[in-house]
């Protein structure tokens, strides 16, 4: 999808710079680590309004479910194993236009058709993954990479 796109008046990469500064004053002053992830995937929600947006938690050598917006989801993730556990393993991003093509995805609803996935690191180590999802193909591209990167980083500081 073109970067220039635009969306109800502002492009995406528009959104994103309003949205930052945002999500910035939203966890900058908070140390507990849910309330700041929950915050994060309610301001991504009110911008974009993704099929689901939400983040898997690093516990014990699997991913665990974490606060989210969307319909209910798969609870744990092993490492390696779909979107998720790739982008883990691999300690990058990892960007689907279309889930059918991706080997082991893990399809927590039929309806999701592309995927995007941000790891949360802290010191080169991956404390959790940030996973939205998409009822249409192709919905994600770099300009998403690199906005939700910094979102991730700036979650990161309050881990
Ligand atoms: N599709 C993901 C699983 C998580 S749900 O999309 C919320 C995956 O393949 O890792």
């Amino acid at each position: 999808m073109a970067e220039e796109l635009i969306v109800k008046g502002q492009s995406k990469r528009e959104k994103y710079l309003v949205l930052l500064p945002q999500i910035k004053a939203l966890i900058e002053g908070e140390k507990d680590v849910i309330a700041n992830m929950a915050n994060v995937v309610a301001a991504l929600n009110q911008t974009f309004h993704f099929f689901w947006v939400g983040f898997y938690q690093v516990k014990e050598e699997v991913l665990v479910l974490g606060p989210f917006q969307g319909p209910v989801a798969c609870t744990r993730i092993q490492f390696g194993k779909g979107v998720c556990g790739t982008s883990w393993k691999e300690r990058q991003p990892v960007l689907v236009p279309d889930v059918n093509q991706f080997p082991g995805h893990i399809a927590c609803n039929s309806a999701s058709k592309s995927e995007i996935v941000v790891p949360v690191m802290i010191e080169g180590e991956v404390v959790a993954i940030l996973d939205i999802d998409s009822d249409e193909f192709d919905s994600f591209d770099a300009t998403d990479v690199i906005y939700l990167e910094r979102i991730c980083a700036l979650l990161a500081k309050t881990f």
